[in-house]
């Protein structure tokens, strides 16, 4: 483990506002999706940008964990029971950002549908139909754990900023790029 650092390092900075600004720019592309009828071309669009979004914020969580392991953290302000449940919504905020891009990959898979990344490439189909299981990655995507995300990063932001207005104990401040506080 590495020593406790007195600051957040600037890369874990870079990656904790990028994967701010990419999840909700997947969340937003997938609900504005939801007002279109199937079939509609401009569903199919908001959904690529949803998926090509979902990808990037895998590759940016696998590296915010690379990074994050290896670089430590600075120590947590704030009383046991804020510590305790800041600490909980952080790692299932984490496994929710692994998880949900590699559900939504594996039901594409199912589904028969290659994914593009932005038309860059394609990660073309290799497992066999199975609409059951599909529906069923579908339901726990869409239905639970996409949802339960967007409440986690909800009640993480309210969390943030009660640490700014509220304890007024330089939390957010020391997470905001710029000199290192
Ligand atoms: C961090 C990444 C992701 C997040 C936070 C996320 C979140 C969500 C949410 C909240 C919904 C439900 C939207 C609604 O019903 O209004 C959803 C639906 C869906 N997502 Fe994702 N998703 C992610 C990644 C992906 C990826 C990588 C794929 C595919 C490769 C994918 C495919 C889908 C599909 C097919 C739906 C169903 C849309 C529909 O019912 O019309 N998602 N996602
Ligand atoms: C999708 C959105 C977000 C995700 C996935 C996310 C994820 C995380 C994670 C995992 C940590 C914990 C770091 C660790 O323990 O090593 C963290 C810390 C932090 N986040 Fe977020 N975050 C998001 C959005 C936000 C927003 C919108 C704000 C502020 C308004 C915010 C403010 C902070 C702050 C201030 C910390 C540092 C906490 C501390 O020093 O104890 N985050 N975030």
């Amino acid at each position: 483990m590495p020593a406790t650092p007195t600051t957040w390092s600037p890369s874990l900075k870079f990656l904790h506002w990028s994967l701010f600004v990419i999840i909700a720019a997947a969340v937003v592309c997938v609900v504005a999706a939801g007002g279109y009828e199937r079939g509609d071309p401009v569903k199919g669009q908001l959904m690529f940008f949803h998926k090509s979004f979902g990808l990037t914020a895998l590759a940016l969580m696998i590296a915010w964990v690379a990074t994050r392991l290896n670089t430590g953290r600075p120590q947590p302000v704030g009383q046991s029971w804020q510590l305790r449940l800041a600490s909980t919504v952080h790692w299932a905020m984490v496994v929710l950002v692994l998880a949900l891009p590699l559900a939504g990959l594996l039901m594409s898979q199912f589904a028969q549908q290659s994914v593009s990344f932005f038309g860059l490439f394609s990660i073309p189909v290799w497992l066999d139909e199975d609409k059951a299981a599909a529906k069923a990655i579908h339901t726990v995507h869409a239905g639970f754990a996409g949802p339960i995300l967007v409440g986690l990063v909800v009640l993480h932001t309210v969390g943030a900023l009660w640490h700014h207005f509220i304890d007024r104990d330089g939390t957010l401040a020391r997470m905001l790029p710029g000199k290192d506080r």
